[in-house]
């Protein structure tokens, strides 16, 4: 069959994934702050997290080696690629994007590079733009990435917020079909830039909410009203899943995997249970991972596929929220 220029589909040829070596434990972090394993695991899901060595790792080497093996999984050369998109809130510097340093470390310059700054909704976001674009025939071969390294920008003397996050990256080589059948069948994303005092990062002091400055404010580190997230998260995540099932035509039956932004066990166990999902629709790694924000999606993506739990032609979900705040949903057939 062939496509006119706003007929193609996008198919999902390859993922890849990178975490650091590094296994921080609860019981490494109930050494440093008041904290326990038994508290962590409960309210959250965690047990550990993977943390880069700054020195020498970061959201660019994770996203860089997540891209190779998604590159080497799908069969394509770097060269190939002509857009490659990061969703992170946490790139080295503020320019260069960590796209484009990416885009040549892969061999993929001059391919169009940028970031998207969505926090832990980057990598739902970036396949979303990643699909467009190749619908529309402005692009052929897409690598597509989520990576933070939350380590980062984490407070790590803040018990609310450091027990929570991890660093990891995922990845997708999107390609041009000439079947539209095929990509992202239905997407919903959105934003309420109102509640942005949830979750944020200030860079100046300025930025910081009178209500919320106090002696431990600190600049470049990630605040967050944990309860305000949690609630939004809660009825968030299901109602975003409820409208992409209702709007497609999908069941708790027919759909086939659901891939909820690793943020905590909790949110991601209510939602299942609201929308009464199997477990094994519902993959967790939380456990091994904590929240890796932008790095999530992909890196449970990658797990899937590799574990050949995406089925081909039956579609699948992803779904996040995070800091904006923001949210998506996307229903692919890969
Ligand atoms: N260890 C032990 N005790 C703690 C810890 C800790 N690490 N952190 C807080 N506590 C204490 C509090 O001080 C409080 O004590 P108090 O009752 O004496 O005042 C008590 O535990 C309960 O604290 P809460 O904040 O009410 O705990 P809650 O049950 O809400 O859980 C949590 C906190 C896990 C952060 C939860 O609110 C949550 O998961 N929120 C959503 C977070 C999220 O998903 N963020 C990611 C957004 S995505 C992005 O873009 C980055």
């Amino acid at each position: 069959m062939s496509a006119t220029a706003h007929g193609f589909g996008a198919r999902i040829v390859g993922t890849g994934s990178c975490v650091p070596q590094r296994v921080v434990t609860n019981d490494e972090l109930a050494a440093k702050i008041d904290t326990s394993d038994e508290w962590i695991e409960q309210r959250t899901g965690i047990r550990e997290r993977r943390i880069c060595n700054l020195e020498h790792e970061g959201t660019f080497t994770m996203a860089r080696d997540a891209l190779g093996r998604a590159l080497d999984a799908a069969g394509v050369k770097g060269s190939d690629l002509d857009l490659v998109i990061v969703g992170t809130v946490t790139g080295e510097m503020a320019c260069p994007s960590v796209a484009a340093r990416v885009s040549a470390a892969v061999g993929a310059a001059p391919a169009a590079a940028f970031d998207v700054n969505a926090a832990c909704c980057g990598f739902v976001y970036s396949m979303t733009i990643a699909d467009t674009m190749i619908r529309c025939g402005r692009a052929k071969t897409v690598g597509v990435i989520g990576a933070d390294a939350m380590s980062s920008i984490v407070d790590w003397d803040d018990r609310r917020t450091c027990i929570l996050f991890g660093d990891a990256a995922g990845a997708a080589i999107l390609r041009r079909d000439d079947d539209p059948r095929y990509g992202c069948v239905y997407q919903a994303l959105g934003g309420d830039g109102r509640q942005w005092q949830s979750l944020y990062i200030p860079r100046r002091p300025q930025e910081v909410p009178p209500a919320d400055q106090d002696d431990t404010t600190k600049l470049g580190c990630l605040r967050m009203d944990g309860k305000a997230v949690f609630r939004f998260a809660v009825s968030k995540f299901r109602e975003v899943m409820e409208d992409a099932l209702t709007k497609t035509g999908l069941t708790n039956e027919t759909i086939g995997q659901v891939i909820c932004h690793q943020s905590n066990a909790r949110i991601i166990e209510a939602a299942r249970e609201k929308l009464g999902l199997e477990h094994d629709k519902v993959h967790i790694n939380i456990d091994r991972f904590g929240n890796s924000s932008g790095g999530s999606v992909g890196l449970c993506l990658d797990e899937l596929w590799r574990a050949g739990k995406i089925e081909k032609e039956r579609p699948f979900m992803m779904v996040a929220f995070g800091g904006g705040l923001t949210w998506a949903s996307g229903v692919w057939r890969a």
